[in-house]
């Protein structure tokens, strides 16, 4: 028998794994606006834990220096705090989605460290500040190092090098004491160089006592993905708790994409054969009893999905337009094998 997300008798991921960790997902606020939508009804009862996929980041609350366009986020806020769901912040700081003029002083040329700096600090007070005490996890900053190890090249780290990046965590932690402070990024399971850099950037946080408690691993993974790879490298970040005990690990933006990295735009769409969807289950699988070994160890508590359904995930359009189905639930909410898989795991 088919069963649908929003079913009364269905499993709900937030109920099945609530004693290891909370299971959410990213929205937007049309999702949010009618309780009686199949969308409303999905993630209210999967879900315990939410990021808001586009509606927070720079270019939609600080477009412009000193306008702020916060009601999308207030909106995601009383929502969260109505239906008594945690609430991730997404994201403070980011080259991408980020406005130009950031970068640009007054006077039209290329901002000074000092003046950057200073935006940073202004920019994450007044968002965190508005919310202080709504916001579970800030990712304070997203994607801040290169894809084969080291610093990323962006404007930021061009005019302020890692300083940008140190300001922000300490302005978010005198807004918000309370909020769990996360540096956010992609890749990590599946590059060593990219793991490493990001081991030793938090090592030297911790020792310089930046504020930061923890690390969000995004998990865009592929059907190819290196499990052992993957656990490795999870494992080595793990240890950073030589020098924070308390450190914590979020899985952030999890989906799996059915195309291999080899896959050419001019291949066209994949078909889904009986071989790709068992593979995808044992991955799920083996990636869910992982999860669960890394929540008994204390480090891991959140595990949040890229999108509320298949139909809705941004990897139908990334990184070219093709159908894909990269999560636990289909499109029309079906519970797919997947998803019980996972679920008989407890
Ligand atoms: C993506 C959204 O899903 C898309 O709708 C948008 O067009 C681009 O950004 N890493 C992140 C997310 O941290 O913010 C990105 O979200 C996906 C990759």
């Amino acid at each position: 028998m088919t069963q649908y997300a929003y079913d009364n008798n269905s499993p709900a991921l937030c109920r099945v794994f609530a004693p290891f960790f909370k299971v959410g997902a990213a929205i937007n606020t049309r999702n949010m606006i009618d309780s009686s939508t199949k969308d409303f009804m999905s993630l209210d009862k999967q879900f315990n834990i939410f990021t808001l996929e586009n509606e927070s980041k720079p270019e939609e609350i600080h477009p412009e220096e000193g306008r702020w366009y916060f009601d999308k986020f207030d909106k995601f806020v009383s929502f969260g705090k109505k239906y008594d769901k945690a609430l991730r912040g997404h994201t403070l700081i980011w080259h991408s989605q980020c406005p130009d003029w950031f970068f640009t002083d007054d006077k039209g040329d290329t901002a000074a460290s000092t003046f950057l700096i200073k935006r940073v600090h202004d920019h994450v007070s007044t968002a965190v500040s508005r919310y202080n005490g709504k916001i579970t996890t800030w990712d304070v900053v997203n994607e801040v190092l290169h894809d084969g190890g080291g610093m990323r090249k962006s404007k930021w780290y061009d005019i302020s090098g890692e300083d940008y990046i140190k300001e922000a965590f300490r302005s978010a932690r005198e807004c918000d004491p309370a909020a769990r402070l996360i540096i956010n990024d992609y890749n990590l399971e599946s590059s060593r160089p990219k793991a490493e850099t990001m081991y030793e950037f938090v090592k030297k946080m911790i020792l310089e006592n930046v504020p930061i408690d923890g690390i969000g691993l995004q998990m865009h993974l592929s059907l190819d993905t290196d499990m052992k790879l993957l656990r490795d490298n999870v494992l080595m970040l793990s240890e950073l708790r030589k020098y924070k005990p308390e450190l914590k690990l979020e899985v952030t933006e999890l989906d799996m994409t059915l195309y291999p990295y080899t896959w050419e735009p001019d291949d066209g769409e994949i078909s889904v054969t009986k071989e790709i969807s068992d593979k995808f289950t044992a991955k799920y699988v083996d990636l869910f009893q992982f999860y669960l070994e890394l929540s008994k160890e204390g480090l891991l508590d959140t595990v949040v999905f890229w999108g509320l359904n298949d139909g809705l995930s941004w990897l139908n359009g990334f990184p070219k337009r093709h159908r894909n189905e990269p999560l636990l639930i289909g499109r029309d909410y079906v519970l797919k094998p997947a998803f019980d898989a996972v679920c008989e795991l407890i």
